[in-house]
């Protein structure tokens, strides 16, 4: 279930204590309302098609083409592609340390979850908002916002990205080890961001 922790900045995390959240919910209509106060978008798709285990770019852009073709229009994104991890993947290690490392972006970053889940983390003014995605969840981070994404040490999520530039995903690094101080995906689905 998608779910949205906010945290304080500053929060500390140790192995033995989880950082307080001040707001959790796991209501969509919140998590989209606190995230689109902050800039942040959010929506939830219904599958108008079912789609197989697998499915190939073309079946996954067919079930979900209005939709595609909407959030295309609306944000200028001509480019649009399929990517799926696997627990697998031979690459998922460093993957994984490379997208946990606070970075932003010179265009927007947005993602459709197709199939399984993934941890997007963003830290806005004095905040952070660790917000779990879920099979069936669109999210549009800015481009501009301090981010970082993490797909866990097992990742299993097939998600559609959408591009206004054509050298596909371009960070810049902020240098600040902020991220281990906050959740994994891990310990999100163990119930930290409770
Ligand atoms: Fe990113």
């Amino acid at each position: 279930m998608s779910r949205l922790s906010i945290f304080p900045e500053g929060a500390k995390q140790t192995d033995s204590d989880a950082a307080v959240p001040l707001l959790v919910s796991d209501d969509p209509a919140v998590i989209q309302g606190e995230l689109a106060r902050r800039g942040i978008g959010f929506e939830r798709w219904p599958a108008t098609q079912r789609l197989a285990d697998g499915a190939d770019q073309s079946d996954i852009l067919l079930a979900y083409q209005a939709d595609v073709r909407r959030i295309q229009t609306e944000g200028g994104y001509a480019t649009v592609d399929a990517i799926r991890m696997t627990p697998e993947h031979p690459d998922r290690a460093s993957l994984r340390q490379t997208f946990l490392s606070e970075h932003t972006h010179a265009e927007d970053e947005v993602r459709f979850f197709v199939e399984g889940r993934g941890l997007f983390s963003l830290h806005i003014g004095d905040e952070v908002l660790v917000t779990l995605c879920e099979q069936g969840d669109l999210i549009r981070v800015p481009a501009g916002t301090r981010h970082w994404f993490d797909m866990g040490n097992s990742p299993a999520f097939c998600a559609l990205r959408f591009f206004n530039n054509s050298e596909g995903w371009v960070a810049q690094f902020s240098g600040d080890p902020i991220a281990e101080r906050f959740p994994t995906l891990q310990a999100c689905s163990r119930a930290q961001c409770r």
